[in-house]
């Protein structure tokens, strides 16, 4: 069995639904509390032994190569001011031992074609998928338990093959996701038998819907390409994997853990909320505020 060393992080999209915020910031960037998305999920890579960090960038996503870039004069600055502890801070973005490479993705034509565009720098061997929009946070994420990622290679290292983290959704909310038909429902990893994107609730296979974390095999990179275009007019990654069915291992794993939607503004503001009460430094004065909201209201 091959171990996980990469993981493909698309950026391309224009994050349309955070206008007017996007406007000159890839939405990657957008910060919960104090971090953006893209360093979470880069985070939660690092966490599984990821060590080979590859982005599918688009125009505009410039920030996100800086961010993981030497801040070469903020640097100087903080360790002329003696600030150590910002230092270490900006340092642990990018540690030692990460790499971080970049490939750009011509034209948003959906995410399967993302993923193919970084096939050469994948090679042949198994791989991750991270969508930064979904913020995960694993069970006791922040008292040591596994990440989400790390839950999966876990499960992988177990039952190798294709791995996608899936949760259940109301039925009327279907139409926002792959959805995934398995054997053997209740337990945490089961075998796909079917998977499709963004079904209608009324012919939707089932209400387990994929998450934005995929591991997956160097076979669906053919896969994809033997795909025509999908939902929306898009490559989709959803339809490449569900071709891989019946020929390789294509497993769902219900992840231990909270997903959280920051590419809608709900989702957004539950996780900013909920990370700032898990904050030692701001839980305080954001739980006074929301018990001040609440007796007002
Ligand atoms: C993408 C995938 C979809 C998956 C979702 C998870 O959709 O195409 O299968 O369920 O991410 O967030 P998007 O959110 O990009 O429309």
């Amino acid at each position: 069995m091959k171990t996980i060393r990469k993981a493909v992080f698309p950026v391309g999209g224009l994050g349309t639904r955070f206008l007017p915020a996007t406007k000159a910031i890839p939405k990657e960037m957008l910060p919960v509390v104090d971090k953006p998305l893209m360093q979470y999920a880069v985070e939660e890579a690092y966490a599984a032994g990821i060590r080979e960090m590859i982005f599918v960038t688009g125009r505009h996503k410039r920030a996100i190569e800086d961010h993981f870039d030497t801040a070469y004069e903020l640097e100087m600055e903080l360790e002329a001011a003696g600030k150590s502890a910002l230092l270490d801070l900006v340092h642990s973005i990018k540690p030692d031992d990460m790499d971080c490479v970049y490939v750009r993705q011509p034209r948003a034509l959906g995410l399967g074609h993302a993923v193919l565009c970084a096939e050469r720098l994948v090679g042949d061997e198994p791989f991750a998928v991270l969508l930064a929009d979904d913020l995960m946070m694993g069970k006791d994420q922040a008292t040591g338990g596994a990440t989400v990622l790390q839950q999966m290679v876990q499960a992988y290292e177990s039952s190798p093959g294709t791995v996608l983290a899936v949760q259940d959704v109301p039925r009327a909310e279907t139409r926002r996701y792959g959805v995934v038909d398995v054997h053997g429902a209740a337990q945490a990893l089961a075998e796909v038998f079917a998977m499709v994107e963004k079904p209608a609730p009324d012919v939707a296979p089932s209400t387990l819907a994929v998450a934005g974390r995929y591991i997956l095999t160097p076979a669906v990179f053919e896969s994809i390409r033997q795909q025509p275009r999908g939902a929306g007019g898009e490559i989709q990654l959803t339809d490449g994997i569900a071709a891989l069915i019946g020929k390789e291992k294509v497993q769902a794993f219900r992840y231990e853990g909270k997903r959280y939607d920051c590419g809608s503004k709900e989702g957004f503001l539950e996780a900013t909320i909920d990370l700032a009460l898990a904050n030692a430094e701001l839980s305080g004065s954001v739980r006074a505020h929301l018990k001040r909201l609440a007796l007002s209201s």
